[in-house]
Order: C-alpha cells, then structure tokens, then sequence
C-alpha cells in the first residue's frame, strides 16, 4: 500500500487493517508549484493500493494520482486500486448553468482513464447520481463512516432525541446514525442559492438531544441553517456529526454561533474535529473492491 502527500497516517492504518506493508510516495513541490513524485521500486508484478487524500488540496491530489498511478502501471504493477478517503469534485454533479463543466463525471473518467482497477471512497456525495454503478464502469464502492461517527457519540453522550438531516441527500446518513444511537430520524428541506446561502425548512417541535448528521461540512452554511431552524424549534442540546470536515471560511465559528454545542467528524480532511478515523470503513471497501470479502 502507497499513501500519497498528507495520506500517511491513514494509509498505515489501513495497511496494519488489511496487514499489508506501507510506503509513502515521495513528493514534493518544485518551486514554480508543479509537483514531484517518485514511486518506491518493487512494484512489479504486484497489485498496489494507493491511498490520496483530496480534502483541501483537490487540484494536486489529482494531479498527484495522475502522476503516481501512470508511473506505477509504468513499473509494472499488476494492477492499481485508488483509495480516495474523501472524493473531490463530486457536488457538481450536473451542468447547472449552461456551459459548466460536469465536474464529478469528468473527474470520474479521468482517474479510470488512469487505468485503475477499482476505486474506494467514503461517503461520497452522490445526489444526482445515485450509485457508484452510474458514475463509474470499473468496479467502484462508496462505504459509509456514520457507524463509527454514532459510535464514537453514543459513547460520550446517551439519549438522542432525533438525528436530523438537513436535506433530502441525507437520508441515507441519518437512517444508518439512527440506528446506531436508537434514535428516529427526520429529513429537513435544504434550498442552496449560493455557496454560503443556504435556506433549510421543514422540522417540528423539538426537545432534548438532537444530532445533525452529513456528508461535508465545507462553509458550515448548511448546518449553521439547519441548527438555528432546530434551536428556534426547541432542541435542548445539539451535536454535529460529518464525515468530512473541510471547514472553509470560519465555518465551525459560524455554526458554534448557531447555537451548536459539539462536532465531530472523520480524518478523511484534517481538522481540529477529527476524532474518528475513517481507516476502518476505507479497509471495508478495500477488501470489497479486491474481492477479499
Ligand atoms: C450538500 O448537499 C452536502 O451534503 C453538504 O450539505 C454541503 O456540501 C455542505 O456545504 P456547506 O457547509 O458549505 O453548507
């Protein structure tokens, strides 16, 4: 297993899952901001996993497996499976003004254009698409962090009320959380006009302990909005659980100011809320994605 810039620490945990040897891709910047990459030798004949974090660094994480994976299937790996614990790109998803790029879907062809033989991701934001199947033609498996997300919560804190999630995408977070921490679940509406305005509706009286789970956290817009909807609707206490923490633009600042008494999220994008290791889920899809399991 290879882990790409800033992927160390979870890529040797995956490995010590899956109990295969770790080594880091050397890169670096050169200083007009192109990238360096060196593959470590004795990749021949050998199936490598390569693990690339993208959270706040898209553009060169990319880049970064466009450079690693040609120069492994160039070294004679028998075949490579990108790891990608967050997938970027992948909220636009559609040409919504005429002339924009169809993000996800051009991204998604370039990395199978590498010539890798599958791809794992967690959590990854399909809204328009609703499966891996209708993004990728090479094997490809969206795992989910939410089981460890609600049991890292429901061992710090008991009696949920409701999970919420802020819109419709949500769903599938909130059904697994729910069941996790034995709490209902309910689904607001969510109406984005711009990337920090946000407009949630829909909800009903609350009381007690209420946890919003989803995908990203990027402007924090989204939960900020959705909280200040619970808090004036009653919640006691509210928590926030996501899978990926970009926290762009002061977010956690303006969802503290929402009236939001906890976060936490998964390592898939470093953050100062990161408690949770998205390693196990990613290990999970690995060994599906390499018909081990
Ligand atoms: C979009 O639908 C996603 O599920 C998240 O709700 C969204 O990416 C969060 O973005 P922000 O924090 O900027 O509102």
């Amino acid at each position: 297993m290879l882990g790409g810039s800033t992927c160390t620490a979870i890529g040797l945990e995956v490995s010590r899952i899956l109990g295969v040897e770790f080594q880091p891709v050397i890169t670096r910047e050169f200083p007009d901001g192109e990238l360096y990459v060196r593959v470590p030798l004795g990749v021949s004949g050998k199936r490598v996993v390569l693990v690339e974090c993208a959270g706040r660094r898209p553009n060169s994480a990319l880049v970064e497996s466009v450079l690693t994976v040609k120069t492994l299937l160039k070294k004679g790996a028998r075949e490579v499976v990108l790891a990608l614990p967050y997938f970027p790109y992948a909220r636009q998803d559609e040409e919504f003004n005429p002339g924009e790029a169809e993000s996800l879907r051009i991204v998604a062809e370039m990395l199978e254009g590498l010539g890798v033989s599958g791809i794992v991701t967690v959590d990854m934001h399909l809204h328009r698409f609703k499966s891996m199947e209708q993004v990728f033609h090479i094997k490809a498996v969206n795992v989910t962090a939410m089981n460890e997300l609600a049991s890292y919560l429901s061992q710090r804190y008991s009696d949920f009320s409701l999970v919420v999630g802020p819109d419709e995408e949500a769903e599938q977070w909130a059904r697994v959380f729910s069941e996790k921490v034995n709490a209902p679940y309910i689904v607001l509406r969510k109406e984005r006009r711009g990337d920090e305005d946000v407009e949630v509706r829909g909800g009903l009286p609350y009381k007690g302990r209420v946890v919003i789970v989803d995908d990203i956290i990027s402007t924090g817009s989204t939960i900020a909005e959705t909280a200040s909807n619970i808090k004036a609707m009653g919640a006691g206490e509210i928590l926030v659980a996501c899978t990926h923490g970009l926290f762009v633009s002061g977010a956690e600042s303006k969802i503290f100011a929402s009236g939001v008494q906890d976060i936490i999220s998964t390592n898939s994008v470093p953050n100062p809320f990161a408690r949770v290791s998205v390693a196990p889920a990613l290990a999970a899809g690995l060994k599906r994605v390499m018909g081990d399991e």
